[in-house]
C-alpha cells in the first residue's frame, strides 16, 4: 500500500507552554525547538508572537536559528496579531502563520458576539492579509468540534479560496468522541468542493482522555497533518501526544495509510528535555515515554519475552530512544571523550565558556558517582543551561538532620560579587536550605512545586530536582541535579531565582488575556 504523508505539527512551545507553570524562557524554546528540529517534526508552533514581548522574541529566535523544520506563530484573525507574527518570522527558512477564529454557536454568541457571516468576512480578511507575510498559512476553526456542519464547510471553503494550504479542525474543548469526529471530517472532506487544494488538519484536547483516538480517527477519514504536543502537554488535560500519535500509525502501518517522517529515535531524549525544562514529570506507566512502557514485570511476561521478544512487545524500545542506562563515561574520560559522547546526544554549546562549565561539573560528578550515564550527562548539561545570568550560586552547604532535633542548614552563597553566609531551620533540611536562600535573596516568590526524580537507578543516582516559583503573576522553573538531593534542591531554587533575575521570563499568555 503507496502511504500518504502525515505531517506533524508541534505545538508543545506554544498549546504545551498554555498548561499552568509550563512557561518557558526564550533559551528552553530553542533548545526545545532544535531537538523537535533533529526529530524531524514538519512545523514547530514556537508561540503566539502577540502575547508578550518575550514570546515575539522566543517565536524570533526560534525562526533565526531553525532551518529543517517551518517554523509558525499562532496569530488570532486580527491584522494586529498577524503583522507581529509575520516580523517575528522575518528570518525564518520557511515560516508558516497560524490564524484562528471562533466558529461554533456558543464562541460565536457569547465570546465574539459576531453574526455568522462576520465571522466567515474576518476569517477571509486575516488569511488574505497573512499571505501577504508567507505563502504558508494555516487557517484554525475554534471549537471546530461544537461547529455546525454547514457552517464549517462554508468557512473551510472561503479560507481556501483565500489562500488557506492547510485547515485546522481543533477539538478545543475535548468534548469530541472518535467515531463521530473522525466521521465529521471525512464528510467535510467530501463536501467542501476545494478540500484537495488544502491539507486538513486536526489539534485535540485530551479532557475525556480521547485526543490520540480523536487525531487517529481524523487520519483514517482523510486529515493530513496532525497538531500535538511532546508528552501530551497541553491546555487543561493537554493535547495529543505526539510520541503516541507517530508511533501508533508507525506500528500500525496495515491500519493507517500514512507515515510520517518523524526519526523516533529521538522521542525519549525530547520527552526528558520536556519534562526537565518545564517540571512536567512524566507518568511511569506514560505510554512510549514512562518510565515503565518497557518493563515487564509479571514472570510469565519475561518469560515470554526471554523466548520471543514479539510474545509480548509490538514496539522495541531502542526504536523510540530508549538506551538501557547505558555506561558512557567515567572518571578518567578527558574531555574529548565528553564532548564526542554530548555530540552522539545532540548537545552542543554556544560558548566555550559554557563547555568548560559543563566539564568542570561532569568531573566534579564523576569524583562522587563513578558511572556516568546519558541521563546524567543531559542533567548535567541543563543544569548549565538554562539561566542567562548567574547572579546566585551555591558556594558551600552544611545541614544537620538528626532524629529528635529541628533540621538546621548552613550555606555560603555567591551573590554578584559578594560573598553571604546564612542559616536557617525548617522542618526539614530542604525547608531549611530554602528559607535560608530566601534570607539572602528575598524574592518575595511563592514555591509552587517541588519534585525530585532519581536520573538513574541506584542509590548513588543523581536526584533532579525542580523548582516552580511564582512571583507577580510569572512562573518559573529552575532545575538542578546533584547525587545530594539537599544540594540539587538549592540548585534548583537558585536556578529559578537566576531565571527571574536575568529577566528571561515572560507572562503566561492567558495571564495577559490573549
Ligand atoms: O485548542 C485550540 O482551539 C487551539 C487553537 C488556537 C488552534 O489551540
Ligand atoms: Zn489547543
Amino acid at each position: 500500500m503507496s502511504k500518504e504523508k502525515l505531517v506533524i505539527f508541534d505545538t508543545t512551545l506554544r498549546d504545551g507552554e498554555q498548561s499552568p507553570g509550563a512557561s518557558m524562557t526564550k533559551d528552553e524554546k530553542i533548545r526545545i525547538a532544535r531537538q523537535l528540529e533533529k526529530m524531524k517534526v514538519d512545523v514547530i508552533e514556537a508561540g503566539f508572537a502577540i502575547a508578550s514581548p518575550g514570546d515575539f522574541e522566543a517565536v524570533k529566535a526560534v525562526a533565526d536559528v531553525i532551518e529543517a523544520s517551518t517554523v509558525c506563530s499562532l496569530a488570532r484573525a486580527i491584522e494586529a496579531d498577524i503583522q507581529r507574527a509575520g516580523d517575528a518570522l522575518k528570518n525564518a527558512k520557511s515560516a508558516r502563520i497560524h490564524t484562528f477564529i471562533a466558529t461554533s454557536p456558543i464562541h460565536m454568541k457569547y465570546k465574539l458576539k459576531m453574526e455568522p457571516d462576520q465571522v466567515v468576512e474576518q476569517a477571509v480578511h486575516a488569511v488574505k492579509f497573512a499571505r501577504q507575510f508567507t505563502d504558508n498559512v494555516e487557517f484554525s476553526l475554534e471549537d471546530a468540534s461544537r461547529t455546525e456542519f454547514d457552517f464549517m464547510c462554508r468557512i473551510t471553503e472561503a479560507v481556501i479560496n483565500a489562500g488557506a494550504g492547510t485547515v485546522n479542525f481543533p477539538d478545543t474543548v475535548g468534548y469530541g468522541e472518535p467515531g463521530q469526529f473522525g466521521e465529521t471530517i471525512g464528510r467535510m472532506i467530501e463536501n467542501v468542493p476545494n478540500s484537495d487544494k488544502a491539507i486538513m488538519s486536526v489539534h485535540c484536547h485530551n479532557d475525556l482522555g480521547l485526543a490520540v483516538a480523536n487525531s487517529l480517527s481524523a487520519v483514517l477519514h482523510g486529515a493530513r497533518q496532525v497538531e500535538c504536543t511532546i508528552n501530551g502537554l497541553g491546555e487543561r488535560a493537554g493535547n495529543a501526544s505526539l510520541e503516541e500519535v507517530v508511533m501508533a500509525v508507525r506500528t500500525r502501518k496495515d491500519v493507517f495509510p500514512v507515515e510520517t517522517d518523524i526519526d523516533t529515535s529521538h522521542i525519549v531524549p525530547t520527552s526528558r528535555l520536556v519534562s526537565n525544562i518545564t517540571g512536567f514529570a512524566v507518568q511511569p506507566n506514560k505510554a512510549i515515554v514512562g518510565a515503565n512502557a518497557f518493563a515487564h514485570e509479571a514472570g510469565i511476561h519475561q518469560d515470554g519475552v526471554l523466548k520471543h521478544r514479539e510474545t509480548y512487545e509490538i514496539m522495541q524500545a531502542e526504536d523510540v530512544g530508549w538506551n538501557a542506562n547505558k555506561l558512557v563515561l567515567g572518571k578518567h574520560s578527558g574531555r574529548a571523550a565528553f564532548v564526542a559522547r554530548l555530540e552522539a546526544l545532540g548537545i552542543s554549546f554556544e560558548t566555550k565558556e559554557e563547555l568548560t562549565a559543563a566539564f568542570a561539573r561532569f568531573k566534579e560528578l564523576a569524583d562522587k558517582k563513578h558511572e556516568i550515564f546519558d541521563e546524567d550527562l543531559q542533567a548535567l548539561v541543563s543544569d548549565v543551561a538554562t539561566a542567562e545570568v548567574e547572579k546566585y550560586r551555591l558556594d558551600t552547604l552544611e545541614v544537620v538532620s538528626k532524629t529528635g532535633s529541628v533540621p538546621r542548614a548552613e550555606l555560603v552563597l555567591r551573590v554578584d560579587d559578594d560573598t553571604r553566609t546564612v542559616a536557617s531551620v525548617g522542618s526539614g533540611p530542604v525547608d531549611a536550605a530554602f528559607k535560608a536562600v530566601e534570607e539572602v535573596a528575598e524574592s518575595g516568590a511563592d514555591l509552587q512545586l517541588y519534585s525530585v526524580n532519581a536520573i538513574t537507578s541506584g542509590t548513588d543516582s543523581q536526584g533532579e530536582v525542580t523548582v516552580r516559583l511564582e512571583k507577580d503573576g510569572r512562573i518559573v522553573n529552575g532545575s538542578g541535579a546533584d547525587t545530594d538531593i539537599v544540594v540539587a534542591s538549592v540548585k534548583a531554587y537558585l536556578n529559578a531565582l537566576n531565571i527571574m533575575a536575568s529577566q528571561q521570563y515572560k507572562p503566561h499568555p492567558q495571564k495577559d488575556g490573549v
